[in-house]
């Protein structure tokens, strides 16, 4: 037994010093990062494997707004592949496979098809692949006889403007405006289709210019998976559904089980980038490290729903396990995420000045409209629920994913190490988000820090008293 000397500090038992700054504006400041050697994001800002927090809605608002969302593993391999699909296709500057459809198809099919893939128009075919027509919703909208061959409402090749599949995004914005049209068809030297440009899709990549996305223009996400055996099948699904990186996500990640995923995640899939955890001390990250993992996540307890170190009596608090951590990693090249416990933009701040490259967020986002967990209504105010992944109801959930439900006498062998709970409603993430990165910038430029790196290098924190901590809080007035 040994009792380490020095105190665990958490968020709240410390306050940032202000720096001499030369930051004008927050404006000047670039909260980007690295998540891992070869993923950027232009906000540092992750969202949780949770089940009450990180689906195909959750991901693809964290992505267009320059963090990235992970999905979280605790829901079937198909389900959790669908949901990778579903963000890969979001955005892109070319629909890589266009929905199709043959000339002698019905005007009832042709609506079918639109109305089950949620597209607003299909490209019609003929039985070598060639370009012969395009038909939208408008054009099948009020066609009296849904039995008529398509040919007869679709606009023909003659009249179709198409594109050579070498067009700039420019070029094909240029000539969707010359004619006045939305959808633009791409074909080969021998007319067949190669690719779709909507002006949909060039909206969103107008609307959304921080976005992370891949080389091909798709929104980046990340898929969880376990050390089970079925996790590699997991893995596979995931990957090929476009997964841009693989998170090994496992409670005690600085484990011999982990440590073996991670590796043979990097054999099986050596271009997919690794992400580990959870681990709180250093040898962890270097362990996970070692073992291929490109980032590692930090925490062990601080999560809101946590009740891990009550129940086990383990646990880091989390500005040290950040601190102890981040710089392991930053020796071997690396970043850390920063996993639980946050609850405001300072916190945020805290955090990255702490060290870490990026934070994720559970609870903060749980709260949204894009998170998967159910609304209540509670004494006329809205809220969602979030659970921990160790919770009871997480557990017993699990099970039935497994196809075993569990007895109901069964549940009080479970030992949870996490909660159910409701947290307020707060609306649409991208406004949450706004406020989280303003006050991040701010936060940068009280360092004098323009870029992370900076903020890393001159951060001095100063330890803080309750007292210390309640001064920081709106004091000695009633708020309205
Ligand atoms: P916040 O504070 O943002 O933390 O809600 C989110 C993180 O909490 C972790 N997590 C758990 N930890 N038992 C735990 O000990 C649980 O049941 C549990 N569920 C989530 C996880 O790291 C998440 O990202």
């Amino acid at each position: 037994m040994k009792i380490r000397p020095d105190v665990g500090l958490t968020f709240d038992d410390v306050l940032l010093a202000p720096q001499p700054s030369s930051v004008r504006s927050r404006k000047d400041v670039s909260p980007h990062t690295w998540l891992t050697p070869d993923i950027r994001l232009s906000v540092p800002i992750i969202s949780s494997n949770m089940d009450t927090v990180t689906e195909e809605r959750m991901a693809i608002a964290m992505a267009q707004l320059g963090g990235i969302g992970f999905l979280h593993r605790f829901m079937s391999i198909a389900d959790q592949a669908d949901c990778v699909q579903k963000v890969k296709r979001a955005e892109s500057i070319v629909v890589e496979n266009p929905l199709t459809i043959s000339a002698d198809a019905s005007v009832d099919q042709a609506r079918g098809l639109m109305a089950e893939a949620d597209v607003g128009g299909l490209v019609v075919l003929d039985a070598h692949n060639q370009v012969i027509g395009m038909v939208t919703n408008r054009d099948v909208l009020f066609a009296p006889d849904g039995g008529a061959p398509l040919s007869q409402v679709m606009t023909p090749r003659n009249r179709l403007v198409v594109a050579s599949q070498d067009e700039t995004i420019e070029q094909a914005r240029a000539k969707l405006f010359a004619n006045r049209i939305e959808k633009l068809p791409l074909v080969d030297g021998e007319g067949r289709l190669t690719g779709l440009i909507t002006a949909q899709d060039i909206i969103k990549i107008q609307q959304h210019p921080d976005a992370t996305k891949d080389s091909r223009g798709r929104l980046r996400v990340g898929a969880a998976v376990g050390v089970r055996a079925d996790d590699l099948e997991r893995a596979a699904a995931c990957v090929n559904a476009g997964a841009d990186l693989l998170v090994v996500d496992i409670a005690h990640g600085h484990s011999e089980h982990t440590i073996a995923m991670v590796r043979q995640l990097k054999q099986r899939f050596p271009g997919v980038p690794v992400v580990a955890g959870n681990v709180a001390v250093p040898q962890g990250v270097i362990d996970l490290a070692q073992a291929g993992a490109e980032a590692i996540k930090v925490g062990v307890g601080a999560g809101s729903t946590c009740t891990t170190r009550i129940v086990t009596g383990f646990g880091v608090p989390q500005l040290t396990a950040i601190a102890e951590c981040a710089q392991a990693a930053q020796a071997l090249g690396l970043r850390i995420i920063a996993d639980g416990g946050i609850r405001n933009s300072g916190d945020i701040t805290k955090a990255l000045a702490a060290g870490a490259g990026s934070v994720m967020l559970g609870n903060i986002l749980a709260g949204m409209d894009e998170s998967p967990g159910a609304p209540v209504i509670r004494n006329g105010r809205r809220y969602k629920i979030v659970r921990g992944m160790a919770s009871l109801t997480a557990n017993v959930d699990r099970k039935k994913l497994e196809h075993s439900e569990m007895p109901i006498e069964d549940w009080g062998d479970v030992v949870p190490e996490g909660v159910e709970a409701i947290v307020s409603y707060r609306g649409a993430a991208a406004d949450t988000l706004h406020q989280l990165v303003g006050g991040l910038r701010s936060g940068m430029s009280y360092a004098g820090a323009r870029t992370l790196e900076e903020l890393w290098e001159k951060a001095e924190f100063i330890r803080v008293t309750p007292s210390g901590m309640r001064e920081s809080h709106p004091h000695d007035v009633e708020l309205i």
